[in-house]
């Protein structure tokens, strides 16, 4: 039996009968906004979080009940970790589709404390731009259970879907990405891992934060966390301070997040092209940054620019970034021949 094999069958009874019809890929179907000419994120299920509810608060706990879990066979992603399968989680009143992070192995202890430290990050977060824990499953190997982002990764979703995302529909995710990195700022959390291939997808119109793996709580008094030894890091995401001094603030996310509005208005191409880690430092210290994506507007760029400035103190934050992409998604939005409405290139093209 593989490490990741469910031991329950895909199709428990008691799924369809609750949740009445399945969509042919197994999900429940999306409620359709009425009147509305496309799904808004406060439409889904997954914009407030499943305890939002004062009944189903009432179970609210970090560690859930084997049996109220249901495992499929259907791999969403993988890791060094292991894999991360597709599920449904028994609530109270509800039954809701999860997204199952599975452990390979349950014999090393660190990679087990690993994955608690990102799950005890996750439990102090409720905001509709990150991806929420539902909990913990300690059973045939340790579980971390997730809300579900169906759409995937976004630099898989625009590479795939180049000819029909329309600009004014990534400043739209990025805008939500914004939100979410901005809750975080406030909550004093680092997130140290921010890229495309980490903002999940709801729907097209709808993205989410996730993997908190790198993650840290800021203390009371701190602006930044120290780390004592370089690790396994993503360098070409990270600001000059994280590399020389390995000090990760909300600032140097947001240089991060300059990296990702990059790879989202590059749909989905890989930054500093074949450059190695140690070759983009010093391409960032000879003053040089990436140059604007074919179809990026220019003041998106000029926002990418500004996350890389190279200071960290005089770089901006993430309540400033939230507020400039926003400005500017409401003065594309509010013209018609740019959406909001379906964000295909195609009708947009159409006289
Ligand atoms: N909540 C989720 N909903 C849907 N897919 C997910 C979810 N979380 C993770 N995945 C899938 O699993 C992959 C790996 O998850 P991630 O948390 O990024 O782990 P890693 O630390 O290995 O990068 C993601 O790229 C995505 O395809
Ligand atoms: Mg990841």
């Amino acid at each position: 039996m593989p490490a990741c094999a469910a031991p329950v069958p895909p199709t428990h009874p008691s799924v369809s009968r609750t949740l009445g019809s399945l969509n042919a890929d197994g999900y429940t179907p999306d409620p359709v906004g009425a009147g509305k000419s496309r799904l808004l994120p406060m439409d889904t299920s997954v914009y407030e979080s499943p305890y939002s509810d004062p009944e189903e608060l009432k179970d609210k706990k970090l560690f859930l009940k084997r049996d109220h879990l249901m495992i499929d066979e259907v791999e969403l992603g993988a890791g060094n970790f292991g894999c991360v399968k597709k599920g449904v989680y028994k609530m109270r009143k509800k039954q809701i589709d999860v997204a199952i992070k599975v452990l390979k192995s349950n014999n090393e202890k660190t990679v087990k404390d690993e994955m608690m430290k990102e799950a005890q990050i996750m439990h102090q977060l409720d905001n509709p731009y990150i991806v929420r824990m539902i909990g913990v499953c300690e059973a045939e190997s340790l579980m971390l259970v997730m809300e579900m982002a169906s759409g995937g990764p976004l630099n898989r979703f625009l590479a795939s879907k180049k000819d029909e995302i329309t600009t004014s529909n990534i400043v739209e995710l990025m805008h939500q990405v914004s939100m979410g990195m901005k809750y975080l700022e406030e909550k004093n959390f680092v997130h140290r891992d921010l890229a495309a291939r980490n903002v999940l997808l709801v729907n097209q119109h709808y993205a989410k934060i996730s993997d908190f793996g790198l993650s840290k709580a800021l203390g009371a008094d701190d602006s930044y966390y120290k780390a004592r030894t370089a690790g396994k890091w993503p360098l070409k995401w990270y600001a000059p301070e994280c590399i020389l001094f390995h000090k990760f603030s909300s600032k140097s996310d947001v240089w991060s997040y300059g990296v990702t509005m990059w790879e989202a208005f590059s749909f989905g191409q890989k930054p500093y092209k074949k450059m190695k880690g140690p070759e983009v430092i010093s391409f960032i210290e000879q003053g040089k940054r990436m140059d604007c994506p074919q179809e990026c507007p220019a003041e998106m760029y000029s926002l990418m620019q500004q996350c890389w400035t190279y200071r960290w103190e005089e770089r901006p934050g993430f309540v400033a970034v939230e507020n400039i992409i926003r400005s500017y998604y409401y003065s594309i939005a509010a013209k018609p021949e740019n959406g909001p409405d379906t964000g295909d290139k195609a009708k947009a093209a159409l006289p």
